[in-house]
């Protein structure tokens, strides 16, 4: 038996939530692999909403898209994942973030505690029932841990009776490795949508 590295865990989590023709947010475009693998679980029926504050990560993503000729499934759009309400008002099946700087930028750049939980409240009322956010946090550049604690804080005090949240981390690995965090909607919220 082999466990699942993190990224690989992270898209099984995906593909089990995510069905053709649903709806999927990628909360943090940068070069786009995400984007891309959500365009490609949703199918041509489903769609993809993509969001990032850098037009760098806008370009790669688009790019990445038409080189996989499957620009036509998702929006990317240049703006903050806080605001996703604005752009996404469907149901959606499934989200994911990848927290951190985008790697090849600038390192300053990175997303922070505060928009991150904006983001998640507006993504969960969103949220199908059994629907998925996962979020891979990286911690180890500096502002990481703040945000990693400032995450873990509001995860683990979600309601029991409407969400499960799983940590999947390896212990022993050096160096800060990136770990998961799992978000599932159990039970419909007073606060979904009719
Ligand atoms: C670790 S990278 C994402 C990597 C990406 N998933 C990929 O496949 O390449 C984090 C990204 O989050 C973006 N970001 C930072 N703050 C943000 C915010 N408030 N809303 C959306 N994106 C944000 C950064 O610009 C950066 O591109």
């Amino acid at each position: 038996m082999k466990l699942q590295r993190v990224l690989q865990y992270a898209k099984f989590l995906l593909a089990e939530s995510i069905e053709e023709g649903e709806i999927a947010v990628d909360a943090t475009a940068g070069n786009g692999h995400d984007t891309l693998y959500l365009a490609e679980i949703v199918g041509e029926n489903g769609h993809v909403y993509s969001f990032d504050i850098q037009q760098e990560a806008i370009d790669a993503t688009t790019n990445r898209l038409i080189d996989h000729q499957l620009d036509k499934r998702a929006t990317v759009i240049l703006d903050g994942h806080q605001h996703v309400a604005k752009y996404v008002t469907e149901t959606i099946a499934g989200a994911v973030f990848n927290l951190g700087y985008l790697p090849g930028a600038n390192h300053e750049i990175i997303t922070t505690g505060e928009t991150t939980i904006q983001a998640i409240e507006s993504l969960l009322s969103l949220l199908k029932l059994n629907g998925i956010i996962v979020l891979v946090i990286y911690h180890g550049h500096e502002g990481g841990k703040t945000e990693r604690d400032a995450v873990l804080n509001y995860v683990s005090n979600l309601p029991q009776k409407y969400f499960q949240v799983l940590k999947y981390e390896f212990l022993n690995q050096k160096n800060d490795p990136p770990f998961i965090v799992a978000i599932e909607k159990t039970r419909k919220t007073h606060f979904d949508p009719k």
